[in-house]
């Protein structure tokens, strides 16, 4: 059994005991709101293994809204904004009382060896930023994302996430970057995300998702970023029509059919273009020596037939 194991027994009792105190005395045998979230942080910091010497501010003997990557309301004292612990080499489960902080606003975990199931998301409705990327985390994403109605940056990606995109998540209208990449996520992509029309980013890259990409994207008018290379994604690609696009990266699926002949002129702001590794067929379309701003161009490993249009694409 570890020190950190031996202390947390004593460390509970003796916060429970204070709040206990001031419970009964007051009448209200609830605990006040803002020492709730230090309990929350406490039984969290004791279920994860830490590196010697790493959270070592936070102790109850100091307020816990000074401890290292917490932040706090100036509205609501003791109510937890903000925490912010990634590259910490911490690893074990995300405690489910983080689940518990419900004026949270931010969360990073990114970059640590975390690993079971995302925290129980669905009291958590106050949180724009869930950063739980590159660790190892398990299980699917549940439902009651949906529940986190105020979410503008969500990226859970380099973990091993499996099962479907859930749908709900296209009750996020607020969300402008949804990266979910690395990991083992199955099913189609939903077509409610035809919802998030703040979306800047999506990045669904490298999981095993199937079927066609939905038109439904193509409603996504401030998109920048686009990339579902990497899956298993099947179809055409029909419904693209992007004036905001720079980056679109469609290569490693089994997409094919013939290229839209206009694409160069629906996409007209691309900088980056990956199509390789498909089975696109047909002409390449001489449309793609209309977008002035291409920096990078890969259609290797399809199937197409013909000419390469070089007195278009050769400026
Ligand atoms: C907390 O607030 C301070 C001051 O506004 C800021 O410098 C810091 O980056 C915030 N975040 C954390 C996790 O401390
Ligand atoms: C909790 O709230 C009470 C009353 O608003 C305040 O006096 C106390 O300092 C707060 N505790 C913390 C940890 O912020
Ligand atoms: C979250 O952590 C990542 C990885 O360390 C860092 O790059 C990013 O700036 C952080 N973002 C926020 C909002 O804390
Ligand atoms: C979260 O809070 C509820 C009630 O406030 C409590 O019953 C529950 O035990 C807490 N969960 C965790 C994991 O701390
Ligand atoms: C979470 O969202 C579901 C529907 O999306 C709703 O029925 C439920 O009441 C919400 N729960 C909380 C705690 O807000
Ligand atoms: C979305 O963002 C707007 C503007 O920041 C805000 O007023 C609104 O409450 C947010 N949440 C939802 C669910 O729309
Ligand atoms: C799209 O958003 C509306 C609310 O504006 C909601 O009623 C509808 O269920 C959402 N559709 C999907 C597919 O998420
Ligand atoms: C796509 O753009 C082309 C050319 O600008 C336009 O003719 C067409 O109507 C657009 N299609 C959709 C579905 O917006
Ligand atoms: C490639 O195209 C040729 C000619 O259109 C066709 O006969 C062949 O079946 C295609 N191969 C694949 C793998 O799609």
């Amino acid at each position: 059994m570890s020190a950190n194991q031996l202390v947390k027994p004593a460390i509970l009792t003796l916060v429970l005991l204070l709040l206990l105190s001031y419970g009964v005395g007051n009448s209200r045998s609830t605990i006040p709101d803002n020492s709730t979230d230090m309990l929350s942080l406490l039984d969290f910091k004791h279920a994860i293994d830490y590196p010697a010497g790493a959270l070592s501010s936070w102790t109850p003997s100091k307020p816990h809204c000074q401890w290292e990557g917490v932040n706090c309301s100036k509205k609501h004292p003791g109510r937890v904004t903000e925490l912010r612990l990634d590259g910490l080499d911490l690893a074990g489960p995300i405690f489910p009382s983080i689940g518990n902080l419900t004026f949270l606003e931010s969360l990073n975990l990114s970059k640590n060896s975390f690993s079971g199931g995302l925290p129980p998301l669905n009291r958590l409705h106050r949180l724009q930023s869930l950063l739980l990327s590159y660790n190892s985390l398990e299980g699917v994403i549940p439902d009651t994302i949906a529940n986190c109605s105020n979410l503008k940056d969500l990226d859970l990606s380099f973990n091993s996430l499996k099962g479907e995109i859930p749908r709900d998540i296209g009750l996020l209208q607020n969300l402008s970057s949804l990266v979910l990449s690395r990991n083992y996520l199955t099913g189609t992509i939903p077509t409610s995300l035809k919802n998030l029309t703040l979306l800047n980013v999506l990045i669904l890259a490298d999981n095993q998702l199937t079927g066609n990409i939905p038109d439904e994207l193509g409603k996504l008018n401030n998109l920048l970023v686009l990339l579902i290379g990497g899956n298993g994604l099947s179809g055409g690609i029909a419904m693209f029509n992007h004036s905001s696009l720079l980056f679109l990266d469609l290569s490693i699926n089994t997409l094919g059919n013939e290229l839209p002949h206009d694409i160069g002129d629906r996409l007209p702001n691309l900088q980056v273009l990956l199509l390789s590794l498909n089975k696109f067929q047909g002409h390449i379309p001489a449309s793609l020596g209309n977008i002035a701003g291409l920096e990078q161009l890969e259609l290797a490993d399809n199937n197409f037939t013909g000419q390469v249009p070089w007195a278009t694409l050769g400026h």
